[in-house]
């Protein structure tokens, strides 16, 4: 009987935007029901006994395709979000990290951005690490172009320690909205994760849904090549 310890847990939050339209309302409604969820999921793996980092996919390096309108709706979105919810991060004693090119947003949300990761950096119960702007083919070349300014031989230690994300390896990958892919999300740390795919849209997700999912980790058989 497996009994596979959980500690970095992965999210894809997909389906913002279904989840408006079968309710006939716009797009952004979505993203900002979303963001609660968010709060509850967070809460969820502050108080689980071995989970050390939740990594959310919030943009990726592809949403800029979106319409202007939803792009920035979403920056917004994300500096209001981070302002109010500050307090819940002292409250869950969460630490704010973030992955992903940030230099491209506006100063003001960089310098929000900035603000909560100084505020909760010394908290333990959880990091929770924020994927802006992220896309895991920009992070390998970005990692990879580093390490040759610096004359250093390219191995899986010195590349893994050169990422933007230079955290564990993704014990359990989840994706919402029924979409089987990876969309440019992590490639390098997925390695060896488990994957699961639920149909549920993010705005729906719960921390009792996911409760169930990490009991079905719990029992997999993860051989990491050995037998
Ligand atoms: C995920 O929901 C949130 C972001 C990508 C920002 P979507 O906006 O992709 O929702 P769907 O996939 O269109 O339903
Ligand atoms: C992946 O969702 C990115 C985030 C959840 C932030 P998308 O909705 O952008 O992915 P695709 O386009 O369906 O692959
Ligand atoms: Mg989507």
């Amino acid at each position: 009987m497996a009994n596979n310890i959980l500690r970095h847990l992965a999210l894809i939050m997909d389906g913002n935007g279904r989840w408006a339209k079968r309710r006939g309302l716009i797009r952004t409604r979505g993203h900002e029901r979303g963001a609660e969820v968010i709060r509850d999921i967070t809460k969820y793996c502050a108080e689980h006994d071995t989970i050390e980092t939740l990594t959310l996919y919030a943009f990726s390096t592809e949403n800029w395709k979106r319409p202007k309108y939803e792009v920035d709706f979403l920056m917004r979105l994300l500096d209001r979000w981070l302002e109010k919810e500050l307090p819940t991060y002292h409250k869950f004693g969460a630490k704010f990290e973030t992955i992903g090119n940030i230099e491209v947003f506006s100063p003001k949300l960089q310098r929000r951005i900035a603000m909560v990761k100084e505020e909760t950096k010394h908290y333990t119960n959880v990091t929770q690490i924020m994927a802006l702007n992220y896309g895991s083919r920009e992070e390998i070349v970005r990692a990879v172009s580093r390490l040759n300014r610096k004359g250093e031989e390219v191995t899986e230690e010195s590349l893994s320690r050169e990422l933007d994300s230079p955290y564990s390896d993704i014990d359990l990958l989840i994706r919402t909205s029924g979409e089987q892919r990876i969309s440019n999300f992590l490639m390098w740390q997925i390695s060896y994760a488990e994957l699961f795919f639920t149909d549920t849209l993010w705005p729906d997700f719960t921390p009792r849904e996911l409760e169930q999912i990490i009991a079905q980790f719990i029992d997999r058989d993860r051989r990491f090549g050995g037998v």
